[in-house]
C-alpha cells in the first residue's frame, strides 16, 4: 500500500553562488520544483520549498582569484543576481538561504561532531599534490591535467566535463596546479572520511529493493555505482574557504562543499521556521529532492550515508533528477559564456517570465539531454501559447464583453456536445495529477494546455459570432461554459504559468481558486461581472529572435578568438638583415579580380605594382569577393619567383595576415600610396 505522507519537504539543489543561473539549471532544477511545489500549495497540502546559494568550494575561490576579489564578494553578488533571478521567474521557495549564514555553519558543524564523536568517520594521511610556489594543497578544480578516460587535456581533479567522468586528482594525466600553472609535487596530509562502504547493503536495500520507482536514469546510476563497490569518500579539504573542521589540530582544514552543501537543506529549514523538525524528523513527511544529472551520486549515495549515520534525520521519498540542456545543439557552459542566462532573459523579455517558464517545461531534459533553440521558443509562443492558450481566454472574455457588456451569461440547456466537451476536460484532471505526482511534468503541461485545447476548439465548434445572429438564447450557454472552461484553465496551468494564471484570474474578477475546484462548473456564477480583457501573450517576431541569435554568434565568435589566442604561432627562426632585404615588397593597386574556375580559394588578379602590370594568382577568394578587392592597395613580395597555378602563371604574392582561426586579412598602407613605393 502506498505511505501515506502528512507533509512535503522540498528541496532544490543549491546552485553554486560562481555565477548566474541559466536555462540549464530552470529546465532541470528549479522549473520542475516550482511546478510540484505549486500544485502542492494550491491543493492545500503542508508543503515547504527550500533553497538557497551554494556558497563555498573551489569553483568560487577560483572565480575570486581571477577577478582578484575575495570569496565573500563573489558569494555576495551572485547570491544576490540568482535570488532575484528566482523571484522575477516566480520560483517561490519559501526560503531562499545561503550557506555562509550562521545557522549553516552551526548546523554543519555540529552534523560533523557528531558523527566524528561517534566514531562514524576514519582518518587518513596520504600523499596529496601540492603547489610549492603558491604554497597551498591542490583540492579538486585547482588541479588540472588531461582525463585518463577521454584524452580531454581541461580535466578537473574532480570531474572531467568533456566526458562526465568523476575523478580523482590522482588519476589526471600531467597534472597541473591551476593556481601557479606549476606542476605539483605530492606532500602527505591528513583527512576525515565517510566510509561509504559500510552503508553499502542499507543503500542497497533502500534504493535497488526500495525506490524501483524512481527515475531510471536515477536509479540505473545509483545500481551502477552500487554495482562498482563503494569507496570511503574524504569529507575534509585543505582550503582557506569553508567552514572550519570543528576538530582540535584541524588548522587550515574545512568541510568539504559536498558535505555541507546538503546540509544546507536543514539549515534553510530551521532559517525558515522554528517548526523545523516536523519537516526533518518525522517518517510522514515526504522529502523530495530537484537536482541535475551530475549531483545523482551525492544525493542518492553520499548525503543518505550521511543522514543514516547521524540518525536524527529523514531520508528522500525521491531525487527526481533531470539530464541536461543544451543550447542552440552545444552543451551549455559558464565558462564559455554558452547559456541564456536568467537575468538577462529577463531584461530582454519583460512580462514574458511565463514564456520561458513554458517552454522549458515543454521542452525539458526528462528523459534525455535535449535542445533548447530560439527558433522552437519563438514557435512554441506563437503557435501554442498565441494560438491556443490566448486566443482562447481572450475570445470567450470579449465576447462575454461584447454581448453581455460583462456579465457572465446564464446556463441554458446543454446540448450532448456541450456535455461531451465537460466530460472531456472532467477526465483531464486526474491524468494531470498524475503526471505531476510522478514527476512527468511534459505531459502534465500538455494535459493543463488541453483545458484551453478543448475550449479553443468548443469555441470553434459552437460559432457563437455566427450563432448570435440566429439563436442569441444558446450563445449564453455556449459563453457560460466557455468561462467556466477559462476557469478551469487557470488553475490548471497555475503551477506551470502564475503569472499568465493570475492575469486570468483579474480578468475574471474572481477570487483565487483551490485545486480541488479544478474540473467543476459553475467557477463563474451568472450575472458576474467580469473584469477588462486583455492579451495574455503576444507574437515574437523574427527580429527580437535574431538579435539573441545574434548575442550566441557574438559569444561562439569571442570564444573562438579567445582560443585562437592561446594557439598563437611560436616566432620562426631568426633570420639576418640581409635575409630580410632580399624581399623585394611594393605598394601596388588591385586593378582586377576574377574567380579562378574549378576552384573554391583562388582568385586571378591584375596588379600594378608601378613597376609593371601583372597576373598573381592568390588563395583569398573564401574570404574576400572579387568586387571588394578591385580598387584596393595591398602589399606584394614583388621578386617571388614566378610560379605556375592552374595553369597560370602567379607572378609575386599578396602579404596578408593570418589569425589562428585561420581568418586571412590584406594588409594595405593607411593611406593612399604610390604604386612602386618601397615597403621595408
Ligand atoms: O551542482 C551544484 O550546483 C551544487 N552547488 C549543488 C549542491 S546541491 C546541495 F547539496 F546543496
Ligand atoms: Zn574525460
Amino acid at each position: 500500500m502506498a505511505k501515506e505522507f502528512k507533509r512535503y519537504l522540498v528541496t532544490s539543489a543549491l546552485p553554486y553562488a560562481n555565477g548566474p543561473v541559466h536555462i540549464g539549471h530552470l529546465a532541470g532544477v528549479y522549473i520542475p520544483s516550482d511546478i510540484y511545489t505549486r500544485y502542492l500549495r494550491l491543493k492545500g497540502c503542508d508543503v515547504i520549498s527550500v533553497c538557497g546559494s551554494d556558497e563555498h568550494g573551489v569553483p568560487i575561490t577560483i572565480k575570486a582569484r581571477k577577478e582578484g576579489v575575495t570569496p565573500q564578494e563573489i558569494v555576495d553578488r551572485y547570491h544576490a543576481v540568482i535570488k532575484r533571478s528566482f523571484e522575477g521567474l516566480g520560483i517561490n521557495f519559501d526560503i531562499f538561504s545561503r550557506t555562509s549564514s550562521a545557522t549553516h555553519a552551526k548546523n554543519a558543524s555540529a552534523f560533523f561532531k557528531k558523527l566524528y564523536d561517534e566514531g562514524k568517520f576514519i582518518e587518513k594521511t596520504s600523499e596529496q599534490y601540492y603547489d610549492e610556489e603558491a604554497q597551498t594543497f591542490l583540492a579538486d578544480r585547482y588541479i588540472t591535467g588531461t582525463c585518463p578516460k577521454c584524452g580531454n587535456e581541461k580535466a578537473y581533479g574532480d570531474q572531467c566535463e568533456a566526458c562526465g567522468s568523476t575523478l580523482s586528482p590522482d588519476e589526471l594525466i600531467n597534472p597541473k596546479s591551476a593556481v601557479s600553472g606549476s606542476v605539483p609535487v605530492k606532500k602527505s596530509t591528513t583527512h576525515w572520511y565517510l566510509p561509504l562502504d559500510r552503508y553499502e547493503s542499507f543503500l542497497r536495500e533502500w534504493i535497488l529493493d526500495g525506490h524501483k520507482e524512481w527515475k531510471s536514469n536515477v536509479y540505473g546510476q545509483c545500481k551502477s555505482w552500487l554495482d562498482g563497490g563503494l569507496q570511503p569518500r574524504a569529507v575534509s579539504r585543505d582550503l582557506d574557504w569553508g567552514i572550519p573542521v570543528p576538530v582540535e589540530g584541524a588548522d587550515g582544514k574545512v568541510l568539504y562543499v559536498w558535505f555541507d552543501a546538503p546540509i544546507g537543506y536543514i539549515s534553510a529549514t530551521q532559517d525558515l521556521t522554528p517548526d523545523w523538525e516536523k519537516y526533518w524528523k518525522s517518517d510522514d513527511t515526504k522529502m523530495v529532492h530537484f537536482i541535475g544529472k551530475d549531483n545523482i551520486v551525492f544525493h542518492c549515495i553520499v548525503f543518505p550515508a550521511m543522514l543514516k549515520a547521524h540518525g536524527d534525520y529523514i531520508l528522500p521519498e525521491n531525487v527526481p533528477a533531470n539530464e541536461f540542456l543544451n543550447l542552440e545543439g552545444d552543451k551549455i557552459s559558464t565558462s564559455r559564456n554558452w547559456a541564456v542566462w536568467a537575468h538577462e532573459y529577463l531584461e530582454d523579455f519583460p512580462g514574458k517570465e511565463d514564456v520561458l517558464r513554458y517552454v522549458l517545461c515543454a521542452n525539458a531534459p526528462e528523459t534525455k539531454d535535449n535542445d533548447f533553440t530560439w527558433k522552437d521558443f519563438q514557435a512554441r509562443n506563437n503557435n501554442e501559447l498565441v494560438a491556443v492558450l490566448g486566443n482562447f481566454v481572450n475570445r470567450a472574455l470579449v465576447l462575454t464583453q461584447k454581448y453581455y457588456g460583462g456579465e457572465v451569461p446564464a446556463l441554458g440547456e446543454l446540448t450532448d456536445y456541450d456535455r461531451q466537451t465537460l466530460e472531456e476536460m472532467g477526465a483531464i484532471k486526474s491524468q494531470l495529477e498524475s503526471n505531476i505526482e510522478n514527476y512527468h511534468f511534459r505531459e502534465a503541461l500538455k494535459d493543463a494546455m488541453n483545458f484551453a485545447r478543448i475550449g479553443n476548439k468548443y469555441l470553434a465548434d459552437t460559432e457563437p459570432w455566427k450563432v448570435i445572429k440566429t439563436d442569441p438564447e444558446r450563445v449564453k450557454t455556449i459563453l457560460n461554459i466557455a468561462l467556466q472552461i477559462t476557469a478551469n484553465t487557470a488553475i490548471a496551468i497555475e503551477p506551470f504559468m502564475p503569472f499568465s494564471a493570475d492575469k486570468m484570474i483579474d480578468m475574471l474578477a474572481v477570487e483565487k481558486f483551490g485545486w480541488e475546484q479544478l474540473g467543476s462548473m459553475g467557477l463563474v456564477e451568472a450575472g458576474h461581472k467580469i473584469g477588462t480583457p486583455a492579451l495574455l501573450f503576444e507574437k515574437i517576431e523574427d527580429a527580437t529572435i535574431q538579435q539573441q541569435l545574434d548575442k550566441l554568434a557574438a559569444t561562439k565568435e569571442a570564444n573562438a578568438a579567445a582560443e585562437a589566442a592561446q594557439n598563437i604561432a611560436p616566432q620562426k627562426e631568426e633570420c639576418s638583415f640581409d635575409d630580410f632585404q632580399k624581399m623585394d615588397i611594393r605598394v601596388s593597386t588591385i586593378l582586377e579580380a576574377e574567380k579562378v574556375v574549378k576552384t573554391k580559394k583562388l582568385l586571378k588578379l591584375t596588379i600594378d605594382t608601378g613597376i609593371d602590370k601583372r597576373t598573381i594568382v592568390s588563395g583569398i577568394a573564401e574570404h574576400y569577393s572579387p568586387e571588394e578587392l578591385v580598387g584596393k592597395q595591398v602589399l606584394v613580395l614583388v621578386n617571388l619567383k614566378p610560379r605556375p597555378l592552374k595553369g597560370i602563371e602567379s607572378r609575386g604574392m599578396i602579404l596578408m595576415a593570418e589569425d589562428a582561426c585561420g581568418k586571412l586579412r590584406l594588409l594595405s598602407p593607411d593611406e593612399k600610396t604610390m604604386c612602386g613605393a618601397i615597403v621595408g
